[in-house]
């Protein structure tokens, strides 16, 4: 089958698309023909090793979308030719024609979406449900503010929150002030140009999805008792305790239950994957390229079959 694989640690040029056996489903696990895979900003950190030295050569990739293939033994309630979607583990591999997976991180894809969509989902989807509900306990008519509102995280918690029923605040620059309002942003703070801190306070939650200096700010614009949670900074001990909140740096959990769960909202047209770029599998180096400017819009998706809708 074709893949994007590493075989040294290093920038975009060590992506290499190649031919490589394929993978085959071991007790409990799942074989999908991948038809879309989603690209996470974590993917090029893998590549660079940032996220410690796995073990090599490796497929990239941590979202697809998809059918069922072949299963593997006992515990396996999926059948071939199911449409389905999944986040899969560090080196399950998700650029390629086929990957294997524990069934348990696997849900049916949305039906009111194609592939493309559905493969935007996992990763962002569920980072941005467990920061927001699991951690936070974000209710109706409480308040969030989201910064890096714009990107694959942003964008899904926007739609949450405001489908929750909370007033959503949200940080971009300003070429995506209009675009967050369309998608359900109540205010929007242009961070190129304003200081969020001089405009809000007294929030219930912030997400963070930036860091440094961003996440610096943002105890301050808490009320007492607020959460805190950052999906790229640790919390420092007795930093919560000091300015009267509560704090988490989010660890995503590759859940297929919480997935199920996120597609029946987006089957309830409450919510809607926003991609906006899709590019070949062959692309993987660009689709990189892309991810690490750090200022695009929604989800880069890959195209590795023929995506029916
Ligand atoms: N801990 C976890 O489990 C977990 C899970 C998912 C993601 N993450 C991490 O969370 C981060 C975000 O992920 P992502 O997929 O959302 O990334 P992304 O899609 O690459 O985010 C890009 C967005 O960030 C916005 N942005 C950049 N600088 C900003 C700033 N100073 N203030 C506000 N917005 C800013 C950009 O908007 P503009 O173009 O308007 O600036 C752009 O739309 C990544 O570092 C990722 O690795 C962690």
């Amino acid at each position: 089958m074709k893949a994007v694989r590493i075989h040294e640690f290093g920038g975009p040029e060590v992506l290499k698309y190649e031919d490589i056996p394929e993978p085959q489903p071991g007790p409990g696990e799942i074989r999908i023909r991948i038809i879309a895979a989603g690209v996470n900003p974590m993917d090029w950190k893998m590549r660079k090793g940032l996220v410690g030295k796995l073990p090599l050569p490796m497929v990239i990739g941590l979202d697809v979308a998809g059918v069922v293939d072949s299963l593997g033994q006992g515990g396996v309630f999926f059948q071939p030719e199911e449409e389905v979607f999944a986040k899969l583990s560090m080196g399950d591999g998700g650029y390629a024609e086929y990957t294997v997976v524990d069934s348990n991180q696997v849900a049916r894809k949305p039906g009111s979406i194609g592939f493309v969509e559905s493969a935007a989902i996992p990763t962002a989807g569920l980072a941005a449900w467990q920061a927001l509900f699991d951690i936070a306990g974000l209710e109706k008519g409480q308040s969030v503010l989201i910064h890096g509102a714009a990107g694959g995280v942003g964008t899904f918690a926007v739609q949450f929150a405001k489908w929750k029923g909370a007033f959503v605040v949200a940080t971009a620059s300003g070429t995506n002030v209009e675009f967050l309002k369309s998608i359900g942003a109540d205010a929007v703070i242009n961070y190129t140009n304003q200081r969020f801190e001089e405009i809000v306070c007294n929030m219930d939650v912030v997400l963070d999805t930036v860091g440094g200096d961003t996440f610096d700010r943002s105890w301050g614009v808490l009320k007492p008792g607020g959460f805190l949670v950052s999906t790229v900074e640790g919390i420092s001990e007795g930093a919560a305790e000091e300015h009267g909140v509560h704090a988490q740096t989010l660890i995503t959990r590759a859940d297929g239950k919480e997935l199920a769960r996120i597609s029946e909202v987006i089957d309830e047209m409450k919510v809607k994957p926003v991609v906006t770029n899709i590019l070949p599998l062959s692309d993987a180096q660009k689709a990189h390229e892309m991810s690490e400017s750090r200022h695009t819009r929604g989800k880069i998706v890959l195209l590795v079959g023929e995506d029916p809708l």
